[in-house]
C-alpha cells in the first residue's frame, strides 16, 4: 500500500490540502484530528475534566470510536453517532488537545489509524503519524505555516461560516494548543527526520498540493 503522513501545527492546512491530494491520486484521506475531537466530545458529554487522567482512562473503555466515507468525506462514529457536526468547535479543539497526551486515549486510536494505512492507499494527517502512526510512511511531509497566517485563514474560515471570531485570541488558542502539542510526553508534535518541511504561508492551497504531489512522486 502506498501511503503519505502528513504532520504539523493546528491551522497549518493539512486537512484541506490532504483531501485535494487524495482526490488527485486516488488515496482515502484519514483524519487522525477528527477522531481525537470525538474522543473528547465523549468527555465534555459526560462531564469529565480534561486533566482528570484517572476517570478519562476509565471512560475510554466505553468509547468506540470508528470512521466511514459518504460520498468520500469522512465521517466519524462515537458508539455509533455520526458526531462530526459536533467535532470543530473550540471548546473541543481545546479538550482534545488538553486530553490527547494520555495513553489511554492515544492508544485506543493507534490500532485503528495503522490497520486502515495497511489495507488502502491513505494520505493521512495529524501529529504524529510520520513518527509514530505510519513510521515506514512512503512519503513524509511535515506542513508548517506563521502562527499569524495561520490564525488568518482560520479566522477567514469562521466568518465565511457566518462564526463571529477574534483574530487575536484565534492567534493566542493556536499558540496554546501547539505549545501542549509539541511538550507532552507521548507522541509529541515534531517533524520526523525522514520527512520534507513545507512551509506554506506564502503558499497558495493550488501550490502546495502540487508541491506534496511532487514530493510524492519524486521524493524530496
Ligand atoms: O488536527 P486537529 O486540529 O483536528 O487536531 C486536534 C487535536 O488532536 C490536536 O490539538 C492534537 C490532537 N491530535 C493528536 O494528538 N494526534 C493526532 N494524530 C491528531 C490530532
Amino acid at each position: 500500500m502506498h501511503n503519505i503522513a502528513i504532520d504539523g501545527p493546528a491551522g497549518a492546512g493539512k486537512s484541506t490540502i490532504a483531501k485535494m491530494v487524495a482526490k488527485k491520486l486516488g488515496f482515502i484521506y484519514v483524519d487522525t484530528g477528527a477522531m481525537y475531537r470525538a474522543m473528547a466530545l465523549y468527555f465534555i458529554r459526560n462531564g469529565i475534566a480534561g486533566d482528570d487522567e484517572a476517570a478519562i482512562t476509565k471512560a475510554c473503555e466505553g468509547i468506540d470510536v470508528s470512521i466511514e466515507y459518504e460520498n468520500g468525506q469522512q465521517i466519524v462514529l462515537l458508539n455509533g453517532e455520526n458526531v462530526n457536526d459536533y467535532i470543530r468547535t473550540e471548546e473541543v479543539s481545546m479538550m482534545t488537545s488538553d486530553t490527547s497526551k494520555y495513553p489511554a486515549v492515544r492508544s485506543k486510536l493507534l490500532d485503528i489509524q495503522r490497520n486502515l494505512a495497511k489495507v488502502k492507499d491513505v494520505i493521512m494527517d495529524g501529529r504524529d503519524i510520520g513518527t509514530c502512526v505510519l513510521p515506514d510512511a512512503e512519503t513524509k511531509i511535515y506542513l508548517t505555516a506563521s502562527s499569524a497566517e495561520r490564525a488568518r485563514r482560520r479566522y477567514k474560515e469562521q466568518v465565511e461560516r457566518g462564526i463571529e471570531c477574534d483574530i487575536e485570541q484565534i492567534e493566542k488558542d493556536i499558540i496554546a494548543r501547539d505549545e501542549q502539542d509539541m511538550n507532552r510526553e507521548i507522541s509529541p508534535l515534531k517533524q520526523a527526520e525522514d520527512a520534507v518541511l513545507l512551509d506554506s504561508s506564502d503558499m497558495s492551497i493550488e501550490e502546495v498540493v502540487d508541491e506534496m504531489i511532487r514530493i510524492h512522486k519524486n521524493g524530496k
